[in-house]
């Protein structure tokens, strides 16, 4: 019987030990099942009490309870003890810390040169003028003929105008076939015709959109880059009016305190003709690097449409005067963020596209 109740002690001690050190559910249920399962070893003294004495089983079954009680209780406790350990990893594990900044999502942005070319339209749509587009493809009448450059300008060179079809220009037999070639135009001006084909005086028009030329990039050049046309044709029209229009649209996009001066040119379609330079935003006009030392930086071509011109384009001389201008957008954005080099608008570079 001695033996009997100090094993009893034993199965107990040993059992409550190894339910205090459980770490699992699992850990726990195999302690369960060791003691007080079918094969458990308290379930075997149980079983073999029928070999004791008949006055000590009282003795043996009451020891027996009395462990199996005390193993019950431990393994009820533990398992409420780990239950509660695994709930409060899981809302550790699942706590949202709302202190944190958030992941913000990537929002595109407008490019910059389409920024500049819809604020150029809005300084112009004020004036009352329409925003019309031209086609990319254009033939030779359009983009040269029309616009009063002579059959031998250097401009029509192939290393000057991208030709979508094999150029017929320098083979005399060819070109007198060819009434018109097919190329890229490398100008806005051919939507000035096309306006004044489409549409009586008055005309005031803007026609914003790529122009391409054989340019390998570098700083200052870009082989496709973005022109802004504009043409008016009215009764009585004079140089005033072109000064009084472009002095507006500098001050609006470059700020009052820039000054302007209209230096004389050449553009075949235009006569007279001029180049504008606004003062050097980056010295105020002194000279510098930026400027190349003259104080000012041209921004655009411009002059009073050519009689020859709104002749072709079925518009009467006598009764109608005009005039036209071409900016270059990706200049007016350099110049307005005094970028050193032209390639930068092109590169795609977040970095850079995102100060904008
Ligand atoms: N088409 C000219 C160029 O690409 C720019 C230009 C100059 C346009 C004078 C005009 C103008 O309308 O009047 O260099």
């Amino acid at each position: 019987m001695m033996a009997a109740l100090q094993e009893l002690q034993e199965i107990g001690s040993e059992a409550l030990s190894r339910i205090g050190a459980a770490a699992s559910l699992a850990d726990l249920d195999s302690v369960r099942v060791a003691v007080l399962g079918k094969k458990g070893s308290l379930t075997q003294i149980l079983r073999s009490m029928g070999s004791l004495a008949p006055e000590e089983r009282p003795l043996v079954g009451k020891a027996a309870n009395d462990v199996r009680g005390r193993v019950e209780a431990a393994l009820a406790e533990r398992k409420g003890a780990l239950e509660a350990e695994a709930l409060q990893s899981k809302i550790a594990e699942s706590a949202i810390d709302v202190t944190m900044p958030g992941r913000a999502p990537h929002v595109g942005t407008q490019h910059l040169i389409s920024a500049i070319v819809e604020e150029m339209e809005q300084v112009f749509v004020g004036m009352g003028y329409d925003v019309i587009d031209g086609p990319y493809v254009e033939t030779t009448y359009y983009n040269f003929d029309a616009l009063n450059a002579p059959a031998d300008h250097p401009s029509r060179s192939p290393r000057d105008t991208f030709y979508v079809a094999d150029p017929v220009h320098g083979d005399p037999a060819r070109e007198a076939r060819a009434e018109s070639e097919l190329l890229l135009r490398t100008q806005t001006s051919p939507v000035q015709v096309h306006a004044m084909e489409a549409q009586k005086p008055p005309i005031y028009m803007i026609s914003p959109g790529r122009v391409f030329r054989p340019d390998t990039a570098d700083a200052n050049h870009l082989p496709q880059f973005t022109q802004i046309e504009g043409l008016v044709v009215d009764g009585g029209i004079t140089f005033g009016d072109l000064k009084g229009t472009l002095d507006h649209f500098t001050r609006a996009i470059f700020g009052k305190d820039r000054a302007t001066r209209y230096r004389p040119h050449f553009f075949p379609f235009t006569e007279p003709s001029a180049e504008v330079d606004v003062s050097c935003g980056v010295c105020g006009g002194k000279g510098c690097r930026f400027c190349k030392g003259t104080g000012w930086l041209e921004i655009l071509g411009c002059g009073m449409v050519d009689p020859n011109v709104l002749e072709m384009s079925g518009i009467d001389p006598e009764r109608y005067s005009g005039f036209a201008f071409g900016i270059g957008a990706e200049r007016v954005a350099c110049l307005r963020y005094d970028l050193p080099d032209l390639r930068m608008l092109m590169t795609g570079d977040m970095r850079f596209l995102a100060q904008f």
